[in-house]
């Protein structure tokens, strides 16, 4: 048996390069042997993308993209489809669950200085991911018809009016109708299923690629392709597989602990994953009291409302998602990881990480003055870390780095 199949590994390596890339990518692939907890948010989002592609092609089984049609159809999945329930469930865990860990995985490359040189292309890429993803989330939520998806539609492609000159004509263009209708459904449908997905897919095969010319930075931010066995192998590298495909699936197993909790005994998580008002049909003449994205797009949400003009409110969201693709060359810093950093960039990533939560918390509240005025402290905070990174990471006392990694 093993000789016919080892074989049939022949003809197709004659054929295709599939040893080549499998020992590329994996079995001669050489990751840093220091890899810590950080270093699951990778895979992670890997397998989370896989649990939404697959709950997303049966969702579509039996979804109607049809303003008449739509909310029921997903009464219908949860309570006649069999396992609907469950398959809905995993897709809106899921989305949650996307950016719970993508935004650890970003984290990451702020603590280890991951998005600098070599790595600038590969954060580029990732921030495209990033905001692509957003995109696809967006678009996702308008399909269950309720409340909020309608009404958060509404919001954000009104925001698009508020650009001079052909603002309105794009608002119009986007939605495909002066209100969102039928007409924005189905273009948000076939955006959500198809389009955005090949993107996302094609940006992701990107990323690896992008990460395997480079290879992977470390929790001492130090290159181990500097210092090589006569074989040319990293002294402090360890082949990807078996070591790391391993550890990556006891993280898979970990994960899927909170994970099913969620699915299974809080799918909505008190209105944090789904929202209360969206499980109320969409009403063109009812406007709710309070609309908001859910949690993963507040933070710019708050960002938004924090300034009172629309124009600008509109620019500050724009820059403040779009200052995180000029991070590599904001930070000036010769050291990477937070580790050899000094007092300076670790006080700000602190202050930074603080503000993103607060701001993400303050846009899901209803707006009081109190609150806005927090919003408007902590967007200027939010702000400083990347405005005044040129100047603190160039000031800071940073520490000797050790010329080889230093943890097991
Ligand atoms: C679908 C979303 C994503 C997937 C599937 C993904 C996948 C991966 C994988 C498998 C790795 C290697 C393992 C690891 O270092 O954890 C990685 C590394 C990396 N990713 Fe992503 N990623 C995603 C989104 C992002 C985003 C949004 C960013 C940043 C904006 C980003 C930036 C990086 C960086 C800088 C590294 C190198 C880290 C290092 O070597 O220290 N990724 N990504």
């Amino acid at each position: 048996m093993s000789g016919a199949l080892a074989r049939l590994g022949r003809w197709v390596d004659d054929r295709f390069p599939l040893s080549k890339l499998w020992n590329e990518h994996a079995a001669q692939y050489y990751a840093p042997k220091n890899f810590n907890f950080w270093y699951y948010f990778g895979s992670l989002a890997l397998f989370v993308l896989m649990i939404q592609l697959i709950s997303g092609i049966w969702l579509t089984m039996s979804y109607k993209p049809d303003a008449g049609l739509a909310f029921g159809s997903l009464e219908g999945i949860m309570r006649d489809v069999e396992w609907g329930w469950l398959i809905r469930y995993l897709h809106s865990t899921g989305a949650s669950a996307f950016f719970i860990v993508v935004y650890l995985h970003m984290f990451r490359a702020f603590l280890y200085g991951s998005y600098k040189k070599p790595r600038e292309l590969l954060w580029i890429i990732g921030m495209l991911i990033y905001f692509v993803l957003m995109a696809e989330a967006f678009f996702g939520y308008l399909l269950p018809w309720g409340q909020m998806s309608y009404w958060g539609a509404q919001v954000i492609t009104s925001l698009f009016g508020a650009i001079p000159v052909i603002g309105e004509d794009l608002a119009l263009w986007i939605r495909g109708d002066y209100v969102v209708s039928d007409v924005t459904l189905n273009r948000f449908y076939s955006y959500h299923v198809i389009a955005v997905p090949l993107v996302l897919i094609g940006l992701v095969v990107a990323h690896i690629m992008a990460l395997h010319e480079v290879g992977s930075n470390n929790p001492d931010g130090i290159e181990i392709k500097y210092h090589k066995d006569p074989q040319g192998r990293p002294l402090d590298g360890i082949p990807f597989h078996p070591y790391y495909t391993v550890k990556d699936v006891v993280g898979m197993v970990v994960f899927l602990i909170p994970f099913a909790l969620v699915v299974f005994f809080a799918p909505e998580l008190g209105g944090w994953f789904l929202e209360h008002n969206n499980f109320e049909p969409a009403n063109p003449i009812k406007t709710p009291e309070h609309i908001a994205p859910l949690w993963y797009l507040t933070p710019y949400y708050a960002i938004l409302r924090a300034i009172p003009d629309k124009l600008l409110g509109v620019l500050a969201m724009g820059v403040s998602i779009f200052i995180f693709f000029l991070v590599p060359w904001l930070d000036r810093s010769p050291v990477k990881s937070i580790r050899y950093r000094g007092p300076l960039y670790r006080t700000a990533l602190a202050i930074f990480a603080i503000s993103f939560v607060a701001l993400g918390y303050l846009g899901t509240q209803s707006p009081t003055e109190i609150l806005t005025w927090l919003a408007r402290i902590f967007s200027i905070s939010y702000f400083a870390f990347f405005f005044l990174m040129p100047f603190y990471t160039r000031w800071d006392k940073d520490k000797p780095v050790p010329e080889r990694v230093t943890s097991k």
